[in-house]
């Protein structure tokens, strides 16, 4: 697709020179163009500059006074392939039980892994496409979908399926993780380590078979996963090639995130519980942080201490979690205000955080995340506003107009 954006009143996170993520203080600093051109050839950035610049071309153009356009979001942390919903668990959680006693009851992932099991591929991939196009709509250009609501061989590799026939259908950037340890099903509750050496034995050698999944995931807290199986999780994935990304200090620490450094782990998500030496631990590695502030919020537990992290030097991404028990909202919009209103990130941190620091947490650093010549060209046009903090600060609403993927515009089906 080629476009030529006109007089747009900001372009935001434009970055000649590609960088792999931002840390620390670089964080805080969010490179623009005022009254800027865009050009966009075969759908990829091809162009920009002052206004003053602005090339002759025959192609489409699109006039962006008042507007601004700023890369799309990048959600590096999704379980957007999931079967039905689990409101009553809400509801349950509003009377007074915890997230813990509902998991314990037959609740949790769990609950929905028997909803998943019983329902076909088919109808699987039409309630996640509706996920998958909402996103879309509300910014994302990027998502990493996860699997780990099958928990069977069968159901896993369903989810995995369907995740790459969203690839293949959808022009947004997919890329799909292997969480079948996200919980011990009730067969193997006196097995774990069968259950483990199943995953790792029978359903890995399939997916690297049929080419399923990028990453591996385990969900390493109390009364899930230990230390140990996190490291005989990452061990596997490495055999078959997949690089780790770790669920961890959600609820406890127990020493998660070392086992994650130790094996290179390209990013280690939650954190909501950090210790002095968990931060520490993360310093001067090339492993993201990634914090999930919608799954705070609903859950409500803390927020990830993301202000002493960046304070400490760390870089950090943020994503949405979208799945049907912890954050049943895919809304990237949400999470960069709520970044900023709750932990007290700036606008400029929060954005850095959703678009590279969240390509880099899926190895997409290269294709997306800023506006840098040879990218994509996946991007939000806003509606007319006074300055970017207008985007966080207007939380619960969205200042999206239109949005493009590899230039080209997307339109509500
Ligand atoms: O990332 N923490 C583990 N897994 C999911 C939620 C699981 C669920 O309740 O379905 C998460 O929050
Ligand atoms: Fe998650």
């Amino acid at each position: 697709m080629n476009v030529l954006f006109i007089n747009i009143k900001e372009l935001i996170q434009v970055r000649e020179k590609a960088v792999d993520f931002l840390s620390g203080k670089e964080m805080n600093i969010l490179p623009t163009i005022k009254n800027a051109f865009l050009l966009v050839e075969n759908g990829l950035i091809a162009d920009y500059g002052l206004m003053k610049n602005c090339p002759k071309t025959t192609f489409k153009t699109i006039d962006a006074t008042g507007r601004m356009i700023l890369p799309s979001w990048c959600d590096s942390h999704t379980h957007l392939v999931y079967a039905g919903n689990r409101e009553s668990e809400f509801v349950d959680r509003i009377k007074g039980f915890s997230y813990k006693e509902i998991a314990e009851n037959g609740g949790g992932i769990l609950n929905s892994a028997k909803k998943l099991q019983q329902t076909s591929e088919e109808d699987l991939y039409n309630q996640s496409k509706v996920r998958l196009e909402e996103i879309i709509q509300l910014g994302t250009g990027a998502v990493e979908i996860k699997s780990g609501y099958g928990l069977t061989k069968d159901a896993e590799l369903k989810i995995l399926r369907v995740i790459r026939r969203l690839k293949q259908n959808y022009p947004i950037e997919i890329k799909a993780t292997f969480l079948g340890a996200h919980a011990v099903p009730a067969e193997y509750k006196n097995n774990k380590s069968a259950y483990l050496q199943m995953l790792i034995n029978d359903i890995l050698t399939t997916i690297q078979k049929e080419n399923l999944a990028d990453f591996i995931d385990i969900f390493c807290e109390t009364g899930y996963f230990s230390v140990n199986d996190t490291h005989q999780i990452l061990e596997a994935g490495k055999k078959y090639g997949l690089q780790g990304k770790i669920h961890v200090n959600q609820f406890t620490t127990i020493g998660g995130i070392q086992v994650g450094i130790k094996h290179n782990v390209l990013s280690v998500d939650h954190l909501e519980e950090m210790r002095t030496e968990d931060i520490d631990a993360l310093k001067n590695t090339k492993t993201m942080p990634v914090a999930l502030p919608s799954c705070s919020y609903f859950l409500n537990i803390p927020y990830t201490p993301a202000r002493k992290m960046i304070d400490a030097g760390l870089p950090l991404a943020l994503a949405t979690d979208y799945n049907p028990g912890s954050t049943p909202s895919g809304n990237m919009n949400f999470v960069v205000a709520t970044a900023c209103i709750k932990m007290k990130m700036t606008p400029e941190e929060a954005i850095n955080a959703a678009t590279i620091n969240g390509a880099y947490a899926m190895n997409l650093q290269e294709k997306v995340g800023t506006i840098t010549k040879g990218k994509l060209a996946n991007l939000i046009l806003t509606k007319e506003i006074n300055s970017y903090n207008f985007i966080p600060y207007s939380f619960g609403n969205h200042q999206i107009e239109k949005v493009f993927l590899k230039g080209e515009e997307i339109k509500k089906t």
